[in-house]
């Protein structure tokens, strides 16, 4: 998590750095801080906080430069404090950097460090990275063969590399090698942009956008050495990889709020064109089937699957759940949904004609990194159902399929879900009409797909109703969320909502499992939301919901309008269109995301940076 910065070039150094890190807060906000190089010095400003505190700190007391770095923490070493915020400084200040990722054996190498007389000033992790290059850099230079220039600097940085376990995308300036700055990579995204004598560095596209347009992504051990004019790579084995430039294509207008007060309603309110996006292109008439660009797999190879692997973490696992009901309803094959970071240690067995699907928003998530690359590794085919363009994840799948959402800011994730929640019921319709599903059903499920975009613009038209209910119900403290089949892990997925951005403790169930366990935390205060629209168990989720009045709870009904029996039952009803069953997921997670939006707002919350969250989670 984190993300990471730098500039080199003519300019002063301090705008773009600003300016970056304010675009990747949303990957952690624990603290912030810079560091520029002038005069043969490096200043260093940081701050516990929002980067807008750090933008304070560096009004009253401005640093020049036009070569530095900067950092936006998401803590996992070390408490966020200004003393453990990023930079961190090596030797007597000859190298200062920034971290991104874990330092599994810091420890060890800290009491090594330690015994040779490094003093450490902070409690993280990364500070030993600092010490680890400076002290490399020493021994190069001691050694009397290398003078201190940029080639020691890149050797110093990999020697160091070479004996960190774990995760990590460092950037590294040297204060007697003015205008370099080395950064390299494992595990941990970084992306170079190149300009007009200027180079751009950052954790993803995001902070390049409106500077250049062509970019080059990093590549695990590999070491980009920038300089204002030049920008090489090298690999950690000794080799010089091309460099292959891609094109950005992202606009800054995506990640601009516009009308709206947060992210996360502006992402709820994108909705209907977000998988009008996830649809285009993809859904062949002719032959009553869904089509895809990137898959890259023939159709025998496709038809003879036998079973497949949904894997993600949060929200996403949540939309392969959806994704179980869809492919085995619609395709006839097994599907298993595992957490990705249950999948990277469990090694289950797994066939030869066992499929892959990592689904990633950010396509940056540790866990789901490592358990598509650990299925990879045994030669599954691997693909990935990911939203963002040129991320590891998409990068190092065997194909794919984008979402086509835009980026997504608010931590809490919206449209990334309905967008994968719309591309796996493609992916079941194409899987479907390889197998079972007739040329009619599949003309039938085109069409009902084709509609989605108008029904959710009619869907959201509930916000109203979801403000009156969440000014009734925002200061519970408990919350159980109920649905049966498709809407159960809609039901998880509410439930998660609230937790992340109103910090409600909120649980997620099937409706019937209820009466099992949790129906003894049934009490007054307690509100259960029934996700209970038309479907062939009305009765049944009915009948549970009765169970919850029985014992004074109070149940808020996500209902088909025109139901007026549940009317007679909960205490209060959001109505949402009616839709066929397996396209429920799509309809009625959108009043529970304004729920929690709504009732976060009320209680004060910040929506977009919930605390302890960080949008993506590059680490294990
Ligand atoms: C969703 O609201 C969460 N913030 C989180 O659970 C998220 O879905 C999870 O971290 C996976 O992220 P990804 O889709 O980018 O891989
Ligand atoms: N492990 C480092 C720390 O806790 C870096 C965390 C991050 O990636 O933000 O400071």
């Amino acid at each position: 998590m984190c993300g990471i910065v730098g500039y080199v070039g003519p300019k002063p150094a301090f705008g773009y750095l600003l300016e970056g890190l304010f675009r990747l807060e949303y990957r952690g906000y624990d603290s912030a801080g810079v560091a520029l190089q002038y005069e043969k010095t490096i200043g260093i400003r940081k701050k516990t906080g929002r980067v807008s505190q750090l933008a304070e700190i560096c009004k009253q007391n401005p640093i020049p430069g036009s070569c530095g770095i900067g950092h936006t923490r998401w803590a996992t070493h070390g408490e966020p404090s200004d003393l453990n915020s990023h930079p961190h400084t090596g030797g007597n200040g000859e190298v200062v950097l920034v971290h991104n990722g874990v330092i599994e054996n810091y420890s060890l190498l800290r009491d090594r460090l330690r015994a040779l007389g490094y003093v450490f000033l902070s409690a993280t992790d990364t500070e030993v990275a600092a010490h680890l290059v400076a002290y490399q850099l020493q021994v190069a230079v001691d050694a009397g063969t290398n003078p201190l220039d940029a080639k020691t600097c890149v050797q110093a940085v990999e020697a160091a590399a070479a004996q960190i376990k774990g995760t990590y995308g460092l950037a590294v300036l040297f204060r007697d090698v003015p205008g370099l700055l080395v950064a390299t990579r494992l595990g941990s995204p970084l992306v170079v942009g190149i300009g007009r004598g200027e180079h751009f560095l950052a954790s993803d596209a995001s902070p390049l956008v409106g500077n250049t347009d062509q970019i080059v992504y990093l590549k695990d051990h590999e070491t980009a050495v920038i300089t204002a004019d030049s920008f090489v790579l090298h690999h950690h084995d000794g080799t010089a990889p091309a460099v292959s430039i891609q094109a950005l294509v992202q606009t800054s207008r995506d990640t601009e709020l516009g009308e709206f007060e947060h992210h996360m309603l502006k992402e709820i309110f994108e909705q209907p064109q977000t998988i009008e996006n996830a649809l285009r292109g993809r859904l062949d008439d002719e032959e009553a089937t869904a089509k895809f660009g990137g898959l890259n797999l023939d159709p025998q190879t496709l038809r003879a699957i036998d079973r497949i692997v949904l894997t993600g973490c949060g929200t996403s696992w949540h939309a392969g759940l959806v994704g179980e009901y869809l492919i085995e309803g619609f395709a006839r094959i097994p599907v298993e949904v595992e957490y990705a970071s249950e999948l990277r240690y469990r090694n289950p067995p797994m066939s030869d004609r066992t499929m892959i699907f990592a689904i990633t928003q950010s396509g940056e998530t540790a866990d789901t990194l490592a358990a598509m690359r650990e299925c990879k590794r045994k030669g599954h085919p691997t693909l990935a159902i990911c939203n963002t363009v040129g991320s590891s994840i998409a990068r190092e799948a065997d194909g794919g399929i984008y979402l086509h959402a835009g980026p997504e800011v608010g931590v809490a994730s919206t449209k990334a879900f309905t967008s994968q929640v719309t591309v796996l019921t493609l992916l079941s319709l194409l899987l479907g009409r390889m197998r079972h599903l007739s040329y009619p059903e599949g003309t039938k499920i085109i069409g009902q797909l084709r509609a989605m975009p108008d029904t959710i613009r009619q869907t959201l038209k509930c916000f109203d109703q979801v403000k009156q209910v969440a000014r009734k119900y925002y200061t519970a403290e408990n919350f159980l969320y109920l649905g049966r089949l498709f809407n159960f892990p809609v039901a998880l997925e509410g439930a998660l909502k609230l937790k992340e951005i109103s910090y409600i403790h909120a649980e997620g169930y099937p409706a019937a499992e209820m009466k099992h366990g949790p129906i003894a935390l049934i009490e007054k205060d307690t509100p259960s939301v029934f996700i209970a629209p038309r479907c062939e168990i009305y009765p049944k989720v009915m009948s549970n919901l009765e169970e919850v009045k029985a014992r004074r709870g109070p149940v808020i009904a996500i209902a088909c309008e025109g139901d007026t029996k549940i009317a007679e039952l909960a205490d209060d009803v959001i109505y949402v269109p009616e839709v066929e069953e397996y396209l429920q997921p799509l309809v009625t997670s959108i009043p529970l995301q304004l729920l929690a939006y709504q009732i976060a707002i009320l209680r004060g919350c910040n929506v977009d940076r919930p605390r302890n969250l960080a949008k993506s989670v590059t680490v294990e």
